[in-house]
């Protein structure tokens, strides 16, 4: 019985002239593994040998995983110099080097590892490793040379992907040709050791993505990077090394990270048999993950349209181009700097820029770190290295900011250098003293509330000295809708406390409230300063107010008295942006739920477009316009680009590209 199964077990085992126990996963000096035989790592995971890849095809040197059915190549050693036919031979020398051999006996591919030890052997670890280690040696780890130290395309658990400081020797990741061809492509994913190191995607020289400074946790610039329950991330940079690794939690977990030859990074993880690979993880992900894709001091935001614009405090270098969305050629400075009267403006929830000019130190904190860059006039900004723990270490950078992006709830703080007359751009009550700052806030809020009171008794003289003229009273009458005083607006909204604030629209503020009915209402302010005119505002009033659908966000009422107010039904759970960009909150949508919203939303649109007496085209449909009511019916909102056809037109000119 014994005998049939290892019998019948020998066409997979390969090695049937050898002993089945013996040396599958090892070779000595003696022995050598010619086409068509393999190694078989211990515990059966990985497995070396030849394989074909190409047109015509050509044999390589390989390991892949032999508990998988679909052949996946995890590492080829003949890259460059393929095998025309299946006489290749891999052996291991006296001096320790693994040499493969063509059919003529010369070596077109060696490990170069020459090291003088009495026995060394190679073997295939279950990492998916090859080692040449000393079989007479002592310490079983003590390894000579290891494939691991030469990756091809694949990032597996355990492997380093980064520099020996002290020798300068580098471990990258190097796409193939194609899907077909392990020769060296184009893509190479390596840290980058300047200033603080990164992650860089690369084309030959041109940089495609990058990854961000690791912030103790992940990679500024990859938020899907989260502790989970089957692998763990690291990055170690110490004296002698840096570099970036994962190790399994599990070991019953299959999972790989692959360079591939069109430049994607993905993780893959095998599920079974009929599912089989499973992507969890890309980068680069969208447009704003692509290399400076907004310019210097220009900012990327993948929820807005257009998805650059210019950090506060900055203008486009060139309007013209910008306007026409090339933003290659960033933003500058609305005011120079002055270098010792110059501020510090915090930006919140940005992938931190390039770090390539930086400098760091671990361990000061971010008031040190403040003072050293006001010191330097060429230091631009500064931030806390690990967002652990509230925060620790220094990051300073000494050169134009470029490649930030802002995301929905990630991300981290980062204080860039302003000349001081941005002083408007600090939060309020960020001053030096604690008394000032609390004479400041006092003398504020009565400053706020006085004018808020002045601006109460000027629209109600207005309304009684000018009856007939282009105000409420007017208004009210011409769009037969509820109006609202300042003074109860203000009211519901607790003074347009901050606390109510419920974002910033492209026009400005919006604020949650509460009328003395009890009813919650969302109050849109019109910023004066926004590119959204008076026009626009009248427009919208018009439009929203003759729409009445279930899936349009509905208009209460408004307020045009020293402010543009508009009145919304509130909508509880807010837009649908903050569900989809958020990885927990994207769990609640289930397929019923996503199939309601998207099902609302087209109705909501041919609602606009066919079906209302206005024939509306939204011109800025996109998930932060859909907002969602307590049952998560979706309701479209914001119509303020909104332009209407007229009559039976069913094309109209518009005269500038807006929107999305
Ligand atoms: C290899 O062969 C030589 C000579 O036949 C023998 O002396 C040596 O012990 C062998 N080594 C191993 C590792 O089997
Ligand atoms: C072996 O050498 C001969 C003559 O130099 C050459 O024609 C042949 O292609 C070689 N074979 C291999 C496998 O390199
Ligand atoms: C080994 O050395 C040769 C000659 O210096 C070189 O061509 C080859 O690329 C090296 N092999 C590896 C795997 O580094
Ligand atoms: C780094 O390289 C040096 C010099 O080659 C070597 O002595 C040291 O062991 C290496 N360090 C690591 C962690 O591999
Ligand atoms: C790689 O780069 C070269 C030169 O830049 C180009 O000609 C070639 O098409 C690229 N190959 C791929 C697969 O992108
Ligand atoms: C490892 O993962 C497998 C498959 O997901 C699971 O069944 C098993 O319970 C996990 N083991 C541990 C120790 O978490
Ligand atoms: C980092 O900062 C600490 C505390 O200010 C200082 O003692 C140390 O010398 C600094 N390290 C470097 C490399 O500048
Ligand atoms: C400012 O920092 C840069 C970069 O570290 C350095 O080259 C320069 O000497 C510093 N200037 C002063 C005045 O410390």
């Amino acid at each position: 019985m014994k005998a049939f199964v290892v019998l019948s077990m020998c066409p997979v085992l390969f090695s049937c002239n050898g002993l089945l126990s013996n040396a599958l996963d090892t070779i000595t000096t003696n022995q050598s593994i010619r086409d068509g035989k393999n190694l078989l790592s211990a515990g059966w995971t990985f497995e070396l040998g030849f394989f074909s890849a190409g047109n015509p095809p050509k044999r390589y040197l390989g390991i892949w995983y032999k508990k998988i059915t679909t052949t996946t190549i995890v590492w080829v050693a003949n890259r460059v110099a393929p095998l025309a036919d299946a006489s290749g031979t891999l052996r291991i020398t006296s001096r320790g080097s693994l040499v493969l051999l063509d059919g003529n006996g010369s070596d077109i591919w060696s490990s170069n590892s020459t090291i003088l030890v009495r026995n060394p052997v190679a073997q295939l670890l279950d990492s998916g490793n090859l080692v040449v280690r000393d079989a007479d040696g002592s310490d079983p780890n003590n390894v000579l040379w290891q494939s691991f130290d030469y990756p091809t395309d694949t990032f597996l658990a355990g492997m380093k992907i980064g520099w020996n400081r002290t020798s300068g020797f580098n471990r990258y990741l190097t796409s193939w040709k194609s899907i077909d061809d392990p020769s060296p492509g184009n893509f190479t994913y390596q840290i980058d050791p300047n200033g603080y190191p990164q992650l860089l995607l690369k084309q030959g020289s041109d940089i495609k993505f990058r990854s961000g400074p690791w912030n103790g946790l992940r990679w500024s610039g990859t938020p899907n990077l989260n502790p989970n329950p089957y692998y763990r991330y690291e990055f170690v940079l110490n004296e002698e090394e840096m570099y970036y690794r994962y190790e399994l939690l599990n070991s019953s977990v299959i999972t790989r990270k692959l360079l591939m030859p069109n430049g994607m990074v993905q993780r893959f993880t095998w599920i079974d048999r009929t599912h089989g690979w499973t992507l969890y993880l890309t980068a680069p992900i969208d447009q704003c993950d692509n290399y400076a894709s907004c310019g210097v001091y220009g900012t990327c935001r993948v929820d807005t349209s257009p998805v650059c614009r210019c950090l506060k405090g900055f203008v486009p270098r060139f309007s013209q181009e910008w306007d026409i969305l090339d933003w290659s050629n960033g933003c500058v400075r609305r005011n120079p700097l002055d270098c010792e009267k110059d501020i510090f403006v915090k930006y919140s929830w940005v992938k931190l820029p390039d770090t390539r000019s930086s400098w760091f130190n671990e361990s000061m904190n971010l008031q040190e770190c403040k003072v050293v860059c006001m010191k330097n006039c060429s230091c631009m900004a500064y931030s806390n290295l690990d967002i652990r723990n509230g925060g620790s270490g220094c990051l300073l950078w000494f050169s134009e900011l470029i490649d930030i992006r802002e995301y929905n709830n990630y991300g981290q703080d980062l204080y860039i250098r302003m000349a001081a007359s941005e002083s408007a751009l600090l939060p309020s009550p960020q001053k030096k003293h604690k008394l000032v700052m609390g004479l400041a806030v006092s003398f504020g809020s009565v400053f706020l509330i006085l004018v808020l009171i002045i601006c109460v008794r000027q629209c109600k003289k207005k309304k009684m000295e000018i009856p007939e003229g282009d105000n409420c009273e007017n208004q009210k009458k011409d769009l037969e809708l509820p109006l609202f005083d300042l003074s109860t607006v203000a009211l519901a909204t607790s003074y347009f406390s901050t606390d109510n604030k419920l974002g910033e629209g492209g026009f400005g503020p919006v604020y949650k409230g509460v009328l003395r009915g009890g009813q919650e209402i969302a109050v849109k302010m019109l910023s004066r300063n926004s590119r959204q005119g008076l026009h626009e505002f009248k427009n919208e009033v018009l439009y929203v107010s003759k729409l009445q659908h279930r899936n349009l966000v509905k208009l209460l009422g408004c307020c045009i008295e020293e402010e543009n107010i508009l009145i919304y039904e509130f909508m509880p759970n807010g837009s649908l942006d903050s569900f989809l960009f958020d990885p927990t909150q994207r769990e609640q949508l289930d397929w019923s739920a996503c199939f309601n919203i998207i099902n609302g939303i087209a109705r909501g649109l041919l609602y606009l477009h066919q079906d209302s007496r206005l024939r509306i085209i939204h011109r800025d449909v996109k998930a932060s316009n859909v907002l969602l009511d307590y049952e998560m019916n979706p309701k479209l909102s914001d119509f303020g680009l909104a332009k209407s056809f007229t009559g039976n037109e069913t094309q109209a000119n518009t005269n500038r590209v807006v929107g999305t």
